[in-house]
């Protein structure tokens, strides 16, 4: 069988390079009596590589091609990736994707189209890396309804605010680390504003609630705003600051979609997951919670996650595996202000007495938060768990210079 990759960057070198090292097992796994690369599709010169054969710029080898069977999509971005993907699912190739941006805004799309032509459409590394998140979902935990999926979506932020929390390092040299090994987008703003978690939220929630939800309906925030004071604070409240994405069923069948800077408490299985991990909590009626963790970026978790997915293309052929999802109505993603929130302020404080006295009388169960601060201006506290427009009215009502509001995790 042979195989095209598209984009030879650092996921689709990884694809190449893990092909051709385990490609004994990996023919034996798929049960194909050979399993080859045969085309590598990327714009740049690669003339002197040792693969320098298989190199073209023009995706019409591979579209033209009969013997390619399964195309990887690992060139990242929208565009050319939708339509290279959309004519290689309609030409009746099997097409995996690390592309988390293709899948969570085209994804209802190419999944039709897959299912129109008879093939696979998988995207096992577009969520968590090499973190097998997406086939249990859809396979090994189907039986259940899913109440929540939550996680820690992104190696790049969880790498940068561990270096942070734990090194005190600053926000511009722990992402210099993280690009250079590999980890962030090539517009890191992606990473650094969450709006590479809200596309894995997105498609987290998609295949969880069956409905697809796209980015613009996720409340974003990323981690640009988060001070060492925070982090401080936290630590005082006896946790930690994390980037979570956050998806969760309704009892009106709508769903809430969240991706930003949260407190969780020390103890709670996402608090512990540090540097370029990921973890991924999935909630259901039947199995309870299962926490999914691994790497979450990085060339060779990523690319195994893809290899896996070329396998079982390779050994569904003649029928395609069964994944999908519906379109969702216009207002199915709910206002973050109808959920219930328990929210973190930092404040300026001058007369810091009167303040902590206004916050206790407006909020019945805040907690203020104190830590060994220079900066005796300043007040921190947490409301108790209430509706979130209600406490954020009572927030705007204290007329405070507030420094940053952040929602604490419920679990
Ligand atoms: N930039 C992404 C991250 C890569 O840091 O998680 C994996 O999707």
């Amino acid at each position: 069988m042979q195989v095209a990759v598209m984009g030879f960057g650092t996921v689709g070198s990884g694809v190449v390079e893990l092909i051709l090292k385990n490609k004994k097992s990996i023919q034996e796994r798929s049960g194909q009596n050979s399993l080859d690369i045969k085309h590598i599709l990327d714009i740049r010169d690669f003339s002197s590589h040792q693969l320098a054969d298989l190199f073209t710029k023009d995706f019409n080898d591979i579209l033209n091609d009969k013997d390619v069977q399964i195309v990887v999509e690992t060139m990242g971005g929208l565009n050319p990736a939708f339509e290279f993907v959309s004519k290689s699912l309609e030409a009746g190739k099997s097409v995996v994707t690390s592309n988390k941006e293709l899948v969570a805004a085209k994804g209802y799309e190419l999944l039709e189209l897959a299912k129109k032509n008879n093939v696979n459409f998988l995207f096992e590394a577009s969520v968590g890396g090499g973190i097998p998140i997406i086939r249990p979902i859809n396979q090994c935990l189907a039986a259940n309804e899913f109440l929540e999926v939550a996680g820690i979506l992104n190696g790049t932020t969880n790498f940068i605010l561990t270096k942070m929390i734990d090194e005190g390092m600053d926000f511009d040299e722990a992402l210099k680390i993280a690009q250079a090994n590999g980890y962030a987008e090539r517009d890191p703003s992606a990473d650094i504003l969450g709006h590479d978690a809200a596309r894995k939220i997105c498609i987290l929630a998609s295949l969880c609630f069956g409905k697809h939800v796209y980015p613009d309906e996720v409340e974003t925030e990323g981690i640009t705003n988060i001070a060492k004071e925070d982090v401080e604070y936290a630590k005082a409240w006896g946790g930690v600051i994390k980037l979570i994405g956050r998806s969760k069923k309704q009892s009106s069948g709508k769903i809430s979609a969240t991706v930003g800077p949260c407190l969780i408490k020390n103890g709670c299985q996402l608090a512990s997951v540090t540097d370029v991990f990921n973890a991924i909590l999935v909630r259901g009626d039947a199995v309870g919670d299962a926490v999914f963790y691994g790497r979450g970026a990085g060339k060779f978790p990523t690319a195994s996650a893809v290899v896996a997915d070329v396998i079982d293309c390779a050994k569904h052929t003649e029928r395609r595996k069964l994944i999908g999802w519906e379109p969702a109505e216009n207002d199915y993603v709910i206002n973050p202000l109808e959920q219930s929130s328990a929210l973190y302020v930092r404040a300026d404080a001058s007369d810091y007495n009167a303040v902590a006295e206004k916050v206790k009388a407006s909020f019945d169960g805040a907690q203020i938060l104190n830590y060994d601060n220079e900066n005796k201006n300043e007040i921190a506290f947490v409301t108790p768990l209430m509706n979130e427009k209600d406490a954020r009215e009572k927030i705007d009502s204290l007329n405070l210079e507030v420094k940053n509001i952040l929602r604490v995790l419920d679990y």
